[in-house]
């Protein structure tokens, strides 16, 4: 029986919600934060005083000195990109020593993932527009029992055998494949080795810790909407986003959790392909991309942004279980005189739904119903508490509680650590 804490952090919308900053603010009182899915697709930005940190595979628990950070069986792990945060990381004086542990069960991402998940974008007719990280391939690999895993790299010929294989396998598919692809495999499996000594059973790790009384944290990458069961499949990225994924991606059965925090920002966002029903238009598009600063921290592209959709708040709710509600961002909507939600989607058919459709192609066709709320115009960047907040804020984030329909119990309303009301 855990007797520890076990907190699972969760995007609720198309991932880039914020979560990073969440996560840093959580950690404070956790002694163990680990990755469960995802790879190096995702991209957490902290801020701490005038610092920037974009991490893209380590939890950004790192920048807390002492926390222990792991990287789940669920997650599949960029070798090279791996080592060159783990550098820079200890270059910015970040003390890394026996702070991070890497599931032996991880998949390893090596460099023909990456080739043929541009190769696939260049082909298909309807592009998911991926982040280009090799995410699809090697999750498709894993599933189809050909991948290579941290356990696996003192295999010898067996392991040798293994990468040959699938070395030839993506050439197949490619086509011949980029140059000197062969030797960028052999210096990720050499660099790999180093993974060894970072090796871990993180589902034994975790179950101990909890029972120890540890505080465990689990971080999402992405979000609901980009859950490969539950989002907008096929725009959708291949992993199990969502906080059922938690405990498969980590090695911990679903009772050791206690608490889901679902991460939404204010507004919408959305990068790459696929629909975003509450979509502004192309004007206001572009001023809140500017007021929020939305574009990716992973491949720098600019981010749809949209209304706050309260179909997908409410679904994402009820898909992870939310015990509460942080709201990233709302600072971003300081100056805006009106603000709307969608409430419901109008369907080409005449007729309303309160609920996300399955069904990808009709969700590019609704028309979202808004109410429409009077902003606040005023800075809430120095807002402590609740009480703080300028009214109509607090009246916006009631209703976005109330649409969604679990507690909010964290607002964010700027980049740093500090501009948070813990509710
Ligand atoms: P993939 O994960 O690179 O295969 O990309 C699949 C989809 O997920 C694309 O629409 C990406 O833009 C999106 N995506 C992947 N990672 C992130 C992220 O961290 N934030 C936002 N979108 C992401």
């Amino acid at each position: 029986m855990a007797t520890g804490q076990c907190t699972v952090v969760v995007g609720c919308q198309w991932g880039d919600e914020g979560k990073g900053k969440i996560v840093d603010v959580l950690a404070e009182d956790v002694d163990v934060i680990a990755r469960y899915q995802g790879g190096a697709n995702a991209g957490h930005t902290v801020h701490v005083g005038e610092e920037e940190f974009i991490l893209h595979q380590i939890p950004s628990g790192i920048i807390h000195p002492g926390k222990r950070c792991l990287l789940g069986n669920g997650v599949v792990l960029d070798v090279l990109q791996f080592f060159e945060e783990y550098e820079a990381l200890a270059e910015r004086g970040i003390d890394l020593g026996g702070r991070i542990g890497v599931s032996e069960r991880a998949h390893l991402l090596l460099p023909f993932h990456k080739a043929l998940d541009h190769a696939s974008e260049d082909r298909a007719s309807e592009k998911i527009g991926t982040t280009g990280r090799g995410i699809g391939p090697a999750y498709e690999a894993k599933a189809g029992r050909r991948g290579l895993r941290v356990a696996d790299l003192g295999g010898g010929e067996r392991m040798e055998k293994r990468v040959h294989e699938a070395l030839e396998r993506a050439r197949q598919r490619m086509g011949g494949g980029p140059d000197g692809l062969e030797s960028e495999v052999r210096e990720s499996l050499k660099l790999a080795e180093r993974l060894s000594s970072l090796a871990t059973d993180t589902g034994r790790e975790l179950t101990e810790g909890l029972r120890a009384g540890k505080r465990v944290l689990l971080e999402g990458a992405q979000g609901t909407a980009l859950d490969l069961d539950h989002g907008t499949y096929p725009f959708v990225t291949s992993s199990n986003t969502t906080s059922s994924g938690a405990g498969t991606g980590v090695g911990i059965g679903p009772t050791a959790i206690d608490s889901v925090v679902g991460v939404v920002k204010a507004y919408t966002t959305r990068v790459g392909n696929g629909p975003l029903p509450s979509g502004f238009e192309p004007e206001m598009d572009q001023h809140i991309r500017d007021l929020g600063g939305e574009y990716g921290a992973t491949t720098g592209r600019p981010r749809r942004c949209g209304w706050f959709d309260a179909v997908l708040a409410r679904y994402s709710a009820r898909v992870n279980g939310l015990t509460g509600v942080a709201v990233t961002k709302l600072d971003v909507l300081d100056t805006i005189a009106e603000i709307s939600i969608a409430v419901a989607y109008s369907t080409e058919d005449g007729g309303s739904t309160g609920e996300f459709p399955a069904d990808t192609w009709s969700l590019e066709s609704v028309r979202p119903r808004y109410e429409t709320h009077p902003g606040w115009q005023a800075d809430t960047t120095r807002a402590k508490t609740l009480a703080d907040l300028p009214k109509n804020a607090r009246a916006y984030l009631d209703r976005i509680e109330e649409l969604t329909g679990a507690p909010i119990t964290m607002v964010s309303v700027g980049t740093e650590r500090t501009q948070i009301i813990l509710v």
